[in-house]
């Protein structure tokens, strides 16, 4: 296994190669998170730091368990409850913390680019947890696993992406990894939220959300993300959903066994029913799931340490 990064800064950033290795190694830590004893040595003396500057409940939750079940020392610290709420800057945060010597800093932040920002300047890893509207890699590569999981293959599928395109860094980080990956790539939403040129990025773009989903292998669908808008960009939620809302009726335009995906939170009613969001066809909890042995094999790769204890 040869992975030579020392962080995981975005997809585009990583090699085919690269997705290939952190999902098999997420493939061999996985089965230590149904064991009694959820524990390995793999990462004992490390130090992570989870440092969120935006909310989160299942990216950072997942960053920590995974750092602890390879047994790593890890420390939440939220923008909301630092010295950042006093006027500190990101740098200023960042290097304090550093002083007290972490192994690896996983950010999230609101700023496109944050992430890129730190690595540069401090001598510990960095990992994105999201960033702005540019990158959420570790989301993606969940989702990786989860379709191979689930179909065997990532190759050739069709994978529809619905909702709101521009504000998502979810699309972004998806968009490089499936291209990398040679699934094909379809997105819709409202032309509001179709940032022109993406089509250059990878993906057929259809103005109708029913086309998009038309046979696909694979429906992910999007929230809203309404903190990242300066106004609204759509007449009403109510007309939202009937146009771009995931229901019992479109789904049948995707192939019977496609996955619905949705990288959480959920927004019921709005860009999903109920009924297709608990259907059986809905693998989104599996997502969350797979989240954590994704997240350790990325803690682990760039730690560079001997995985032969686990
Ligand atoms: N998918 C995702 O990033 O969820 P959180 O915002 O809860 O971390």
């Amino acid at each position: 296994m040869a992975f030579a990064h020392k962080h995981i800064l975005g997809i585009n950033e990583l090699s085919r190669e690269d997705i290939i290795t952190i999902l098999d190694t997420a493939e061999s830590f996985k089965e230590i998170n149904t064991r009694e004893i959820k524990k390995v040595p793999t990462l004992r003396g490390k130090t992570i730091i989870n440092l969120f500057f935006e909310s989160s409940t299942r990216t950072r939750t997942s960053f920590e368990i995974a750092g602890k079940r390879l047994s790593a020392d890890t420390v939440n610290i939220s923008a909301s409850a630092s010295s950042v709420t006093k006027g500190e800057t990101l740098e200023d945060t960042a290097r304090n913390i550093e002083a007290m010597h972490p192994d690896i800093i996983v950010m999230r932040h609101s700023a496109s680019g944050a992430p890129h920002y730190l690595a540069q300047r401090l001598n510990c890893s960095v990992v994105n947890a999201g960033d702005g509207a540019h990158e959420h890699p570790s989301q993606a590569l969940l989702d990786l696993f989860t379709i191979r999981q689930h179909k065997g293959r990532i190759e050739d599928l069709k994978v529809a992406i619905i909702g709101d395109i521009t504000h998502s860094r979810v699309v972004r980080s998806n968009l490089y990894a499936l291209n990398k990956m040679g699934a094909e790539v379809r997105l819709s939403g409202p032309g509001t939220m179709i940032p022109p040129g993406i089509e250059k990025m990878g993906a057929t773009v259809y103005a109708d959300m029913n086309e998009a989903i038309d046979g696909a292998d694979v429906v992910m669908m999007l929230r809203i993300q309404m903190e990242r808008q300066g106004k609204s960009l759509i007449p009403s939620l109510r007309e939202y959903a009937r146009f771009y809302g995931l229901n019992t009726v479109n789904l049948k335009l995707a192939r019977p066994d496609a996955l619905v995906m949705h990288p959480g939170p959920i927004n019921r009613g709005v860009e999903l029913s109920s009924y297709v969001a608990d259907g059986p066809q809905n693998v989104i909890l599996s997502q969350v799931e797979n989240g954590v042995a994704v997240r350790m094999a990325l803690l682990y790769l760039i730690s560079g340490v001997e995985h032969s204890e686990a």
